[in-house]
């Protein structure tokens, strides 16, 4: 477990970045794919201050050794500590791969890493934050692997987005008791894929779900107002723009965070073009924003999400948005 201090009287801010996903190619000097991320990531620092920098997922493709090198050499650049996890692009090339990763990681000054018991993923860990000596809140850095196999409703096998595995919600409940015991009890999640009840969160929350916010949105056609939320949830907010990338089946992983109590956000990427936040029987479930164009992207939902934790745990999360229109436009 890493500790960072928090200062009394100021709020503890970690910035949140998901899905950067350049190529080595795209690593190249003047690449407008590497001008609209490195522009993107210096805007949110120098506008959050944040004293933690988070990753959630994807950072690169397994196997494009140049782009995660360069994307650790930029990150360590503004000397403020920054802890990536795993996406399904990370792991597409097995666990090996990205451990070598992790190795040239861990010799960064400022990356915050730790690999964690293998047998349950890469990079499962828990960063406290503490003020005058007590742990106020902590993040629980957890990897959510690549793809696994489920039988669908018909029994036939099928594959999909993976699952957090039932040895890692151990390791799970396993933290919370841990920190219970230090006198806390204020935890967020940061992961690449949704679990599956992000489904049931998105269908409770919009109205008119399969009508609207699956079929007809895109970011060119509409941003859904205030109004299209259900009661009870007119405090969420956002844009879903792609189906949700989680596991095919209820993966029950979302009735363990809750029955814990302990958990109060959680923050996913992987779904490049969704950003909402719905508070969900007691748990914030949030979609990053992404930063840069890497892979697939809209310019609409370009920035990061910050988590602002203070003296008696987190007190909000919103997106800070970046306009990159001027880059885009270039040749
Ligand atoms: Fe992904």
């Amino acid at each position: 477990m890493f500790t960072l201090k928090k200062t009394p009287g100021k709020p503890f801010l970690v910035l949140n970045l998901s899905d950067p996903q350049l190529g080595d190619g795209e690593w190249a000097e003047g690449h407008k794919n590497r001008r609209i991320l490195e522009h993107t990531v210096r805007t949110l620092v120098d506008r959050v201050k944040p004293d933690l920098i988070t990753v959630s997922g994807d950072l690169s493709w397994a196997g494009s050794d140049h782009a995660y090198d360069m994307l650790a050499d930029f990150l360590d650049s503004f000397e403020i500590p920054w802890a990536p996890v795993w996406g399904n692009h990370d792991n597409q090339n097995g666990p090996e791969y990205i451990d070598t990763v992790a190795d040239r990681y861990l010799t960064h000054k400022y990356c915050l890493y730790e690999k964690g018991d293998p047998s349950i993923g890469n990079g499962n860990y828990v960063i406290a934050v503490e003020e005058d000596g007590k742990i106020v809140s902590a993040i629980l850095m957890i990897d959510s692997h690549d793809r696994a196999p489920y039988t669908d409703a018909d029994g036939n096998e099928q594959i999909s987005w993976a699952r957090l595995t039932e040895p890692q919600m151990e390791w799970y409940r396993d933290q919370i008791a841990a920190l219970r015991e230090m006198g806390c009890d204020d935890t967020s999640i940061i992961m690449h894929i949704p679990f599956y009840a992000y489904n049931t969160a998105a269908q409770a929350a919009y109205k008119n779900y399969d009508e609207t916010a699956r079929k007809t949105w895109t970011p060119e056609t509409a941003i859904p107002g205030a109004d299209c939320w259900n009661p009870g949830y007119e405090d969420a907010l956002g844009v879903q723009y792609e189906g949700i990338g989680s596991y095919g089946i209820d993966d029950g992983v979302f009735e363990i965070v809750r029955d814990l109590g302990s958990t109060k956000y959680v923050i996913v990427g992987h779904d490049h073009v969704n950003n909402w936040i719905i508070n969900y029987e007691g748990v914030k479930l949030v979609f990053s924003l992404k930063a840069g164009a890497g892979c697939y992207w809209t310019p609409v939902l370009n920035g990061g999400t910050v988590l602002k934790i203070g003296s008696v745990g987190v007190d909000g999360v919103h997106h800070e948005f970046v306009d990159v229109s001027a880059l885009v436009a270039e040749a």
